[in-house]
């Protein structure tokens, strides 16, 4: 029975994982069996148990199996601990080992692509849920000097706060506080709100031509979020496609022992980005 591999989460139709792993086997020489496991909340736990039985050695996980990624882990890495989030399951003799590989990738992508300095930033990060968790703790590792969460729920806003568990660079505040918070030397928007129908608003005094805007979303759903950013003047605005694909690099890195070159593999889909859906 081959290894198999493969991205558990509703929706998944229009991944581009298997294509982007598909990419790094062929690179390295390797047939590598990635699949879409297209499941709701309600059969995580059965599809997860079936696809080990059929010889599942790795999952990805996305949206809204995160948390519930967590919970099933027999084993979990410090930087899975910290985040409270599962993007990566790896298959051990004694039960699944979680890990997150998605704030690794999003430093590694703004670092080393895209050469920018994180370090002694005020930064801005709109949203709680599973990928602001992802990416929070790699930035303050980075360097960053505070980190602003603001949730339109403010209780996940406070429960990310307590988990990263550094009250004097972590703070949180309201959505309606947003206008008299000053400027920031970078904005994440870790919000779903690209992907749906809703609108989120924003005041135009949170950032100046030095901030470097970030959305976690690329495609269509990164597209008001950018445009905003580059009305009130930012200069770099980047979408999250090169985190996409180092989150996966990394994610083949624990499955299979070997760093896949990333490059080639993000400029073939920057060049057709404006068309794709964000999903992972
Ligand atoms: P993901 O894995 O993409 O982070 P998620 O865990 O469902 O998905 O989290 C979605 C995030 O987008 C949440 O922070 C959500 O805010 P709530 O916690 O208040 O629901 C945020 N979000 C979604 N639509 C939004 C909107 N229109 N305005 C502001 N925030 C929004």
């Amino acid at each position: 029975m081959s290894e198999r591999y493969a991205l558990i989460g509703h929706p998944v139709a229009h991944s581009l994982s298997p294509r982007i792993h598909a990419a790094f086997g062929r690179q390295l020489g390797m047939a590598v069996n990635y699949g879409l496991i297209e499941i709701d909340a309600s059969g995580f736990r059965a599809a997860v148990s079936a696809f080990a039985a059929d010889g599942g050695a790795g999952l990805n996980v996305t949206l809204p199996h995160k948390e519930a990624a967590r919970a099933l882990c027999t084993t979990l890495s410090e930087r899975a601990r910290r985040c409270g989030a599962v993007n990566t399951l790896i298959r051990g003799a004694k039960g699944w080992h979680g890990d997150n590989t998605d704030g690794a990738g999003f430093v590694h992508d703004l670092t080393e692509r895209h050469r920018l300095d994180l370090r002694a930033r005020k930064v801005l990060l709109l949203g709680a849920g599973g990928a602001a968790q992802g990416v929070a703790p790699a930035l303050l590792d980075a360097g960053i000097d505070t980190l602003w969460i603001v949730n339109r729920s403010p209780e996940r806003a406070d429960a990310l706060s307590d988990r990263l568990g550094e009250p004097g660079r972590v703070h949180t505040r309201y959505w309606d506080d947003l206008p008299n918070l000053g400027v920031f030397d970078m904005i994440i928007n870790a919000t779903s709100a690209g992907r749906s129908t809703s609108t989120m608003l924003l005041p135009s005094t949170l950032a100046f031509e030095r901030t470097l805007a970030v959305d976690l979303s690329y495609g269509e759903a990164a597209i008001a979020f950018l445009s905003w950013a580059k009305s009130t003047g930012c200069e770099i605005t980047l979408d999250g496609l090169g985190m996409l694909v180092e989150q996966a690099a990394e994610a083949f890195r624990l499955w299979h022992g070997q760093m896949p070159d990333t490059d080639p593999v993000y400029a073939e889909l920057r060049a057709e980005a404006v068309g794709l859906h964000s999903a992972e």
